[in-house]
């Protein structure tokens, strides 16, 4: 392996995104369908990539006088948008195109500009089980004897797809499952094996797709709030295959503006009394929350931020008693125009009360499908880099999710800023630049 040194520090070199980059994606649904459809449209010039750090994003090096700063996809070995090849897995056997008509996220003006291209991309059937998503039932769906028959069957969809791509990703965008904790059977990956043989409860579908995915040496997001590779085994296959991991729950609407107002009354050491959230919505994401398991998977993804951010250990005056909800209301008629509410109720100087109320109209798929094409992009990178490759869970992107998964023992970083400090730091480190501290006193001397 080769190593250069630049900007001070050594770095082994990163492998460059030759070829075409598969994307699989579990799940395609309006997330999804909004991805795969949003690439083609800004491939086709018909629309821009709004939302994307990595397609409009840029990065500073060296110092503010310098003024230099590149965009991130010309800084870092990217693959570019029209590398990408999209395929997936679904319990439904709509094609791309009739699934985004159905989640009614795009228009049909949009959606009939690219037709063609979404109506080829067929989804594969999907392991599935209504145990563990309670609202579906699907028609398009693998038998096996056991579950490690399941699984070998989407490690032969893997095989299959990447004689045809340079390199793969898989995505989880699937629906949120019940709640789960880990067991006996996830702390190795001969528990698990042999778990996937005995068809333990405890395995649900995205385990057997993320085990797939890690087995075969393909990096795996997890876009939703289940149990699915923040457990031993993954990380385990992860390292050993040189497979990135990251997750869980894109972080789109209401937990990215809670995750940039709570720092704010932090840094100010204002209190918070208590923090009351809800949301109507009305997509089959909405139906599937619909159901007491699912969405305590959700509402336990959605509570931790705010412990972790505020601190009540250490700021026991300000957010010891803070009362935090959040609730989410299946609301058909919304569609996938989500409305989240926040009252938050604060206090200052001496203790008086103040209220803030922020009522988003937010568009789910359209926050999330960004979201989605940069983890992907991301992941791509970071299994080609060798400080990465290897690190099992990648908490440089905790950026982009509500519950974002950290070496053990270590709390996440929950603060959208310093989320975003950390990863384009570790874009500079991984490319041998200067870190940035914000420092700022030799421009003083
Ligand atoms: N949109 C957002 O802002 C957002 C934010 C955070 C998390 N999420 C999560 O992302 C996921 C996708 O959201 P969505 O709005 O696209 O939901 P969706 O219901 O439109 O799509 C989910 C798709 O997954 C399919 N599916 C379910 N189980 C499957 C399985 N085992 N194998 C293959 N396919 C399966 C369903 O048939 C459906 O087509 C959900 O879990 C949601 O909670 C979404």
């Amino acid at each position: 392996m080769a190593v250069h040194e630049e900007g001070g520090s050594k770095t082994a070199e990163i492998a460059p995104a030759k070829g075409k980059l598969g994307v699989m994606v579990v799940g395609m649904g309006a997330v999804a369908t909004t991805l795969i459809a949003g690439v083609e449209a800004v491939r086709k010039g018909l629309a821009k990539p709004i939302g994307s750090l990595t397609q409009m994003g840029t990065i500073r090096l060296g110092k503010r006088t310098d003024a230099n700063s590149p965009l991130i996809r010309d800084f870092v070995p990217l693959a570019s948008l029209d590398d990408i090849v999209f395929t997936g897995w679904d319990i439904f056997e709509d094609n791309v195109y009739e699934a985004a008509a159905h989640a009614k996220v795009l228009d049909n003006d949009h959606l009939a500009q690219i037709k063609p291209f979404l109506e080829a991309i067929k989804p594969m059937p999907a392991v599935f089980d209504q145990h563990y998503v309670k609202r579906l039932s699907g028609t398009h769906v693998k038998k096996g004897k056991h579950k490690c028959d399941l699984a070998m069957q989407v490690i032969a969809d893997i095989q299959a797809f990447k004689k045809t791509v340079d390199r793969v990703v898989v995505l989880w965008a699937g629906s949120t499952e019940i709640f789960l904790e880990p067991t006996a059977v996830h702390q190795s990956i001969a528990a698990f094996e042999k778990g996937l043989v005995d068809n333990d409860p405890s395995i649900a579908p995205s385990q057997i797709y993320a085990y797939a995915a890690l087995k075969e040496g393909v990096p795996f997001a997890n876009g939703a709030p289940n149990l699915t590779v923040d457990l031993p085994v993954m990380v385990e296959l992860s390292k050993l295959n040189g497979a990135p991991v990251t997750g869980k729950d894109f972080k789109t609407g209401q937990t990215f503006i809670k995750t940039v107002l709570a720092p704010a009354f932090k840094a100010r050491m204002l209190g918070v009394a208590g923090w009351y959230s809800t949301n109507i919505l009305g997509n089959r994401d909405g139906e599937v929350l619909d159901d007491p398991e699912s969405f305590k998977t959700k509402e336990e993804s959605k509570l931790g931020v705010l412990d972790y951010i505020l601190q009540p250990e250490l700021y026991p005056d300000l957010y010891k008693d803070l009362y935090h909800k959040v609730r989410i209301n299946y609301y058909p008629p919304r569609g996938d125009n989500k409305e989240g509410w926040d009252n938050i109720d604060i206090f200052g100087w001496l203790g008086y009360p103040m209220q803030i109320k922020v009522d988003f109209l937010c568009r789910d798929s359209i926050l999330a499908a960004p979201i989605a094409l940069d983890l992907v992009l991301f992941l791509d990178l970071a299994a080609r880099t060798p400080q990465l490759a290897n690190l099992g869970f990648q908490e440089w992107l905790s950026f982009y999710w509500k519950s974002p998964q950290t070496a053990p023992g270590l709390y996440p970083e929950h603060d959208l800023f310093i989320q975003s400090m950390k990863l384009k730091n570790t874009l500079r480190h991984i490319m041998g630049e200067d870190l940035i501290t914000h420092l700022g006193l030799e421009y003083y001397d």
